[in-house]
């Protein structure tokens, strides 16, 4: 049985993957940051089975640090960075304004922490089954995205783009495959009710393209509907 570690699990498009993972017959180690309120990831690991919770907060090396030793020295297959936020108000990521406290701490949870979450779990990919590492980026961080709206977000998603091609090759000698994935703009707390498509429609659109993975496609930049997206 496969093994699945995800982060930000606890709603949005991690939740839908912890549930599409564990209905698929994968064993799901779910990390969030309060899973005593967690209440939907909790119902879907009473019913499952095969999900266990645990604590993390993705941008604290001691908290990661914890995380791995409560997981052990165990092999995991898929490890899926999801936990991620929008950075400071949409005003003040700009031109015109930038909170830049709130930029740092944009980076250092959707940049710096996905490296230190790949860094914690190297060598339990490396005991994996076709292992991947697999980040959720967006299409904003594409460099010819040309939107110019929220500068902290799109850099924190380019430059992870960046450090994760970065760290392919090394991983490839160790049989582990870089993906970024691009979940589609998703109906979440992130994304809004505006957004265009449901979080279960996203998780059922990345689960089989990250099954599809190989370490003949790494590193790749991927959309929730399968395609090549550009870097
Ligand atoms: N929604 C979209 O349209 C869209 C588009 C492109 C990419 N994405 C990406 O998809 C991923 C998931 O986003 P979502 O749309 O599902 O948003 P969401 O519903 O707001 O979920 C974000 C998740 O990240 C967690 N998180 C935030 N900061 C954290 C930290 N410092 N430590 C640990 N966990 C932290 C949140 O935990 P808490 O509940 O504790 O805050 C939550 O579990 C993100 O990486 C996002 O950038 C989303």
């Amino acid at each position: 049985m496969e093994t699945v570690l995800i982060t930000g699990a606890n709603k949005g498009i991690g939740l839908e993957l912890v549930r599409g993972f564990a209905a698929s017959g994968r064993h799901v180690i779910a990390c969030c940051r309060a899973p005593g309120e967690a209440s939907d990831l909790q119902a879907i690991a009473a019913e499952s089975g095969e999900v266990e919770v645990h604590e993390v907060h993705v941008s604290d090396g001691a908290s990661v640090a914890a995380l791995a030793k409560a997981v052990g020295d165990r092999a995991i297959d898929i490890l899926i960075s999801n936990a991620g936020m929008a950075g400071p108000g949409f005003q003040h990521q700009g031109l015109a304004d930038m909170d830049y406290d709130g930029w740092a701490e944009t980076f250092a949870v959707n940049t710096m922490a996905p490296l230190r979450v790949l860094q914690a779990f190297r060598p339990n990919l490396a005991k994996g089954t076709n292992a991947r590492a697999v980040t959720v980026t967006s299409q904003m961080g594409a460099i010819g995205f040309d939107m110019p709206v929220m500068f902290a977000y799109c850099s924190s998603k380019g430059a992870v783009n960046k450090v994760m091609r970065l760290a392919a090759p090394e991983l490839k000698r160790d049989g582990i495959a870089v993906a970024l994935v691009h979940p589609g703009f998703v109906k979440t707390d992130m994304g809004g009710p505006g957004a265009e498509i449901t979080p279960e429609a996203s998780a059922a659109g990345l689960i089989p393209v990250i099954d599809a993975l190989t370490l003949d496609d790494s590193p790749c930049f991927k959309t929730w509907e399968g395609n090549d997206h550009v870097w």
